[in-house]
């Protein structure tokens, strides 16, 4: 099938070249020249592991092409995917939909031959039927065009995988037209065994908050039981464990620690309460603001605790900063804890020194006051503290030991419970965790 896939960020560039590595003839569009001119050249512009490997191959077989341009676009496709950002509002909790109808204002009058939009980014429930609404108007008279949503419930460092490989397809249709065409465009997947859901496009784009709501309470509901744990002594790391055993609360999302970020959990939940609270169902998410609020304290505690382990200041200490991304194998800092704890501290007069091994020029691009060290060591140089806050694997093969050479101190903060406390106690440390 010929596909436009417009919007080529993590989302977009990722489902572009699957798609063309499951045999379709694809499309990728977007208005950043400069992002367009790389992915032509089969070079990812952000760090996804595996990511390079498809593009390369699904560009060298002449089934992927990049465009700037909706015209082509329009031309081309007989399924257009929206794949565009929705990220928070400025100024209000609620999804800024402005990329998304700006795709539907450009491509929607330039439209001449029988085609299905598909939504793919996540949206307020209602979307799709007001962007129907908007094609009709834009659309040349008498072209047949139809709107479906059909989310996308990838990982980002696992946005590979996820997308050849998904726990399940969710297509929201108004039609058996939508339907088939969807069933058609999947049917290598579903041929594999992906359950395929077909409902209508409000259960579709209801489908992505709720999910992203569930495992944002499951990541907070272990946090807030982390915070009772050091109160009476217990220990979160086998309360989980313990938990996890029983089928139906199963062990993942249930790692204590900083907890969550990335562009989408903390925007998701926020952007589902304002659109509950403008279909005046408000009360029954209400919940998510705890949910946010928990998450929020998990980032206080981090401060509160490295204060406390440098005897109650921070001002003109040396920090040094493991981790800059809001969770490993990204290089995303969208919304990271980390990030938000490193300016935090030295809000409070610390000097930090942050080591991250993929995310340091984002970060730099978002805090450019920090010291950014592309060295684990020279990063941890003469630290009062060093704090672990996202859990990349390379972290948990630092040898304590060797550390402490160069920081005498001795002092570490594991905002993610991953590292092996007792190594690091043998060696020497005071290690403290969240
Ligand atoms: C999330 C969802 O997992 C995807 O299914 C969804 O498609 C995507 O959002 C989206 O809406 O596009 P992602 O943002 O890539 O994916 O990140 P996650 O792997 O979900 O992690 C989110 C955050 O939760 C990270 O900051 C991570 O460190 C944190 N987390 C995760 C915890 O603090 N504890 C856990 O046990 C698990």
């Amino acid at each position: 099938m010929r596909l436009t896939v417009i919007g080529t960020g993590y989302l977009g560039a990722v489902h572009a070249a699957c798609m063309a590595d499951i045999g379709h003839e694809v499309l990728g569009v977007d208005i950043d020249a400069e992002k367009i001119a790389a992915l032509s050249e089969a070079r990812v512009p952000f760090f996804e592991p595996g990511l390079q490997e498809v593009l390369g191959k699904a560009v060298g077989s002449g089934r992927l092409h990049f465009t700037t341009s909706l015209e082509e676009a329009a031309e081309f496709g007989d399924v257009h995917f929206i794949c565009v950002s929705t990220p928070q509002c400025r100024d209000s909790p609620a999804a800024d939909l402005r990329a998304v109808d700006a795709v539907i204002d450009g491509l929607a009058p330039q439209l001449r031959r029988r085609c299905l939009i598909v939504g793919k980014s996540t949206v307020p429930a209602g979307t799709t039927a007001r962007l129907a609404m908007r094609v009709r108007e834009q659309a040349p008279e008498g072209t047949d065009v139809e709107v479906a949503w059909n989310p996308e419930f990838l990982r980002e460092g696992f946005a590979v995988q996820d997308t050849l490989r998904p726990d399940r397809l969710v297509a929201g249709v108004l039609s058996q037209r939508a339907d088939r065409i969807l069933r058609e465009v999947y049917a290598p997947l579903v041929r594999a065994g992906v359950p395929y859901i077909s409902t209508d496009p409000a259960t579709a784009e209801l489908v992505k908050v709720a999910a992203n709501s569930f495992l944002a309470t499951k990541i907070s509901f272990i946090n807030a039981m982390a915070e009772v744990c050091d109160a009476t002594g217990a220990d979160v790391m086998s309360l989980s464990e313990a938990l996890g055993y029983d089928p139906r609360i199963g062990r993942r999302f249930l790692s204590a620690g900083l907890g969550f970020g990335g562009g989408c959990l903390p925007k998701d939940i926020r952007a589902f309460t304002a659109r509950a609270d403008e279909l005046g169902v408000g009360s029954a998410v209400s919940f998510l603001r705890e949910i946010d609020e928990i998450n929020a304290r998990q980032r206080r505690r981090t401060v509160d605790i490295a204060r406390d382990m440098l005897g109650g200041t921070l001002a003109a200490r040396r920090i040094a900063v493991l981790g800059a991304t809001f969770k490993p194998d990204t290089d995303d800092v969208r919304d990271s804890p980390a990030l938000a704890v490193a300016a935090a501290i030295h809000r409070e007069g610390a000097e930090v020194a942050v080591h991250d091994p993929e995310g340091m020029d984002n970060a730099r691009a978002v805090l450019p006051k920090l010291d950014y060290v592309p060295d684990v060591d020279k990063a941890c140089l003469g630290a009062d503290l060093v704090l672990h806050l996202t859990e990349w694997s390379d972290y948990r093969r630092i040898d304590p030991g060797a550390l402490a050479v160069v920081t005498p101190a001795r002092k570490i903060l594991d905002a993610r419970n991953a590292l092996d406390a007792s190594l690091w106690r043998s060696a020497g440390w005071t290690l403290r965790a969240l």
